[in-house]
């Protein structure tokens, strides 16, 4: 199973493994993981998912999507270049080390 590093936002590092085709929201849910709330279950409506995705992996991932993109002018702590949504990208083998940050707040 893939590998992913969630860094919250006092830099506390935790890493899990998770099944592919899992939304790293829901994989950060599933383990517990502080810092990703996920309110609407995943249907891109809620913005409480928001992650930060750094260089050298934002380029492997697919850019977001209209709605993800319409969501995330709607997060808690204002939007970067590097923002994402934790349930629109999914885990995948080709992603596997994959580390995100965490914001301060997400409500
Ligand atoms: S969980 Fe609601 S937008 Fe991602």
């Amino acid at each position: 199973m893939p590998k992913i590093t969630f860094v919250g936002a006092d830099g506390t590092r935790t890493s899990i493994e998770e099944s592919v085709g899992v939304s790293l929201m829901q994989a950060a849910i599933n383990h517990g993981v502080p810092g990703i709330v996920g309110e609407c279950g995943g249907a891109c409506s809620c913005a409480t998912c928001h992650i930060f995705v750094d260089e050298p992996w934002a380029s492997r991932l697919a850019p977001p999507g209209d709605m993800e993109d319409a969501m995330l002018e709607a997060t808690v702590e204002p939007r970067s270049p590097a923002s994402r949504l934790g349930c629109q990208i999914e885990i995948a083998n080709e992603i596997d080390g994959l580390q995100v940050r965490l914001p301060n707040r997400q409500i």
